[in-house]
């Protein structure tokens, strides 16, 4: 694996292998890698003669109140899981290797940021679209990948990449999870040992209410009731939303079908997580 920090460095190399015909994968993350990223990258490595894995941690999408000075990082242990995983470049460049100057130019995608993580993160999915955008194009044609834990980012990439006509194939990958059920984050690591016992009340609450819709249950305000309900059995768990909503265009849903995407944001503690499943599926565990 080669490591890369300069953009003009990374595109000769994508240049010299897309000479050669190879396809190419990229797996965007801002590092701190658990098992999720590996599974991004080996779902890459799988499907691609050639993989790029970045690691940015992309102050863009950070409001002022949020956790960019403290966001944890551990670039060695990346370098090695990442090459692990069957990374072919690993691009980690510098702040100042992605923005030379102030950022004048954004790209924001409408309506959909605006709802579940945008209203409480307002400028959350600009600062997500407008680096994305950035590496699809320093990187040019290939298939990106993406993990559903984030669902509503890829529904705002997949936007982003098909109105700008991006000749990028958007994969999407399971939530990786801990054995209890805890979707994989890196902010997990914020939690407390006390916190994170509380955190499997998540899964749990998508567990007892995937068990009432396969009873039957149809109705959105009944499965938010079951939700809400057992999250709030925890004092620790301040509850952000918990939204069912139609899983590509985001708008909420009263009666449960197969499109049907169950969201849920919580606060515990410095932690802000987040998990979702399709209603009819349920959760891959
Ligand atoms: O999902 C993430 O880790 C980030 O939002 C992404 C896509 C790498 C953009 O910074």
């Amino acid at each position: 694996m080669d490591i890369l920090t300069e953009t003009k460095h990374l595109q000769n190399r994508l240049d010299d292998l897309r000479n050669s015909q190879m396809s190419i994968g990229l797996v965007p993350t801002m590092g701190y890698l658990h098992d999720g990223h590996l599974s991004l990258i080996r779902k890459a490595r799988s499907e691609n003669d050639a993989v790029v894995t970045t690691i940015f941690v992309n102050p863009l999408q950070f409001a002022e109140t949020e956790d960019l000075d403290t966001y944890p990082t551990d670039i060695e242990k990346d370098t090695f899981l990442a090459s692990e995983a069957g990374t072919d470049l690993l691009f980690t460049p510098t702040n100042e290797e992605m923005f030379c100057d102030d950022v004048l130019t954004t790209v924001s995608v409408q309506e959909i940021s605006t709802v579940l993580e945008g209203a409480s993160r307002p400028t959350h999915f600009s600062g997500v679209a407008t680096i994305v955008a950035k590496l699809f194009n320093i990187v040019g044609v290939c298939s990106a990948y993406f993990g559903e834990k984030d669902w509503q980012q890829i529904q705002v990439i997949k936007r982003m990449a098909q109105d700008l006509s991006y000749r990028v194939e958007i994969k999407r990958c399971p939530i990786i999870r801990e054995k209890d059920g805890l979707a994989m984050s890196s902010r997990n690591v914020y939690l407390t040992k006390e916190q994170r016992k509380q955190a499997s009340h998540i899964p749990e609450s998508l567990l007892k209410a995937h068990e009432k819709i396969i009873e039957g249950e149809r109705q959105s305000s009944v499965i938010k009731g079951i939700i809400s309900e057992r999250l709030d059995r925890s004092s620790a768990i301040d509850i952000d939303y918990v939204e069912l909503v139609n899983g590509e265009n985001l708008s909420i849903t009263d009666q449960i079908d197969e499109e049907t995407r169950v969201l849920v944001a919580v606060r515990i503690g410095a932690a802000r997580l987040i998990d979702n499943m399709n209603a009819l599926e349920g959760l891959n565990l």
